[in-house]
């Protein structure tokens, strides 16, 4: 997978890039990532990217003609290329996305900065618009190094052991079970005892049981969206009987 990230501010994205699982699926060349300044392709005396809004109001907002610039020279490189652009009124992006995303060829990432970009760039050069959530940031930057991350772990070869994303939390659509390791009492707190039992069965029967009471108290919206076995429906019902009960005592 190729990503294309077009920004005004390449270097923001250069040290996150060199580190840890990225730093070393791209020096592997399980991913490439490519930066390009969208002033590279700007013109006049100035190299302006930028300019102020039509009707008036705060702030400035990218002109056209630069991104058209960095996009169409992007996609000659890598012609099948998805362009994702980055904005806090794009889709939400969720787990889904990042494995969806993960099987495109390449993907040109288009980041914006100051009250955002021209409207006919949206409509004339963009496949698809992304927020990372409902908050706005100075720019796209951020949020795209927070896809390429999110995707790359679905990347064949870019982490370690390839189980690692499938027991992520949200990949079956819960949040994960507690881990513990060494040592087995800190603080005063143990280990739950299950774990040390070498009994397989019990221990993923308590993991599922941890998922689903996690993703109960913490996010009760993804339980509308998963698949739940019939012991899953159980043990819901069985936790929803134990708030009702009235306190003992
Ligand atoms: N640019 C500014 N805010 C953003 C957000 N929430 N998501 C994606 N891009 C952005």
């Amino acid at each position: 997978m190729i990503f294309d990230v077009l920004t005004l501010f390449p270097g923001i994205l250069t040290s996150p890039l060199q580190e840890s699982i990225l730093g070393k699926a791209i020096a592997a060349k399980a991913l490439a990532v490519r930066t390009h300044n969208i002033r590279d392709w700007a013109e006049g005396k100035h190299l302006t990217a930028d300019d102020t809004p039509y009707g008036g109001g705060d702030g400035m907002v990218m002109k056209p003609e630069p991104i058209a610039g960095a996009v169409r020279a992007a996609k000659e490189k890598n012609p099948k290329a998805r362009v994702v652009m980055l904005t806090p009124q794009g889709k939400v992006f969720r787990q889904a996305d990042a494995v969806r995303l993960s099987r495109e060829p390449g993907l040109i990432l288009l980041c914006g900065r100051y009250e955002g970009f021209d409207e006919r760039v949206r409509t004339t050069l963009v496949d698809e618009e992304i927020s990372i959530g409902d908050y706005v940031l100075t720019g796209g930057e951020l949020g795209a190094l927070i896809l390429i991350d999110a995707i790359a772990r679905h990347i064949p070869g870019v982490l370690g052991s390839q189980g690692s994303a499938e027991t992520d939390s949200f990949s079956d659509g819960l949040l994960e079970y507690p881990q513990y390791t060494r040592p087995f009492e800190w603080e005063g707190q143990k280990v739950p005892e299950v774990l040390l039992s070498g009994n397989h069965a019990a221990i993923e029967k308590w993991r599922r049981q941890q998922q689903l009471i996690r993703t109960r108290q913490r996010r009760p919206d993804l339980l509308d969206q998963v698949e739940l076995s019939e012991d899953d429906q159980k043990f819901l019902h069985q936790l929803e009987r134990n708030d009702e009960r009235p306190p003992q005592g």
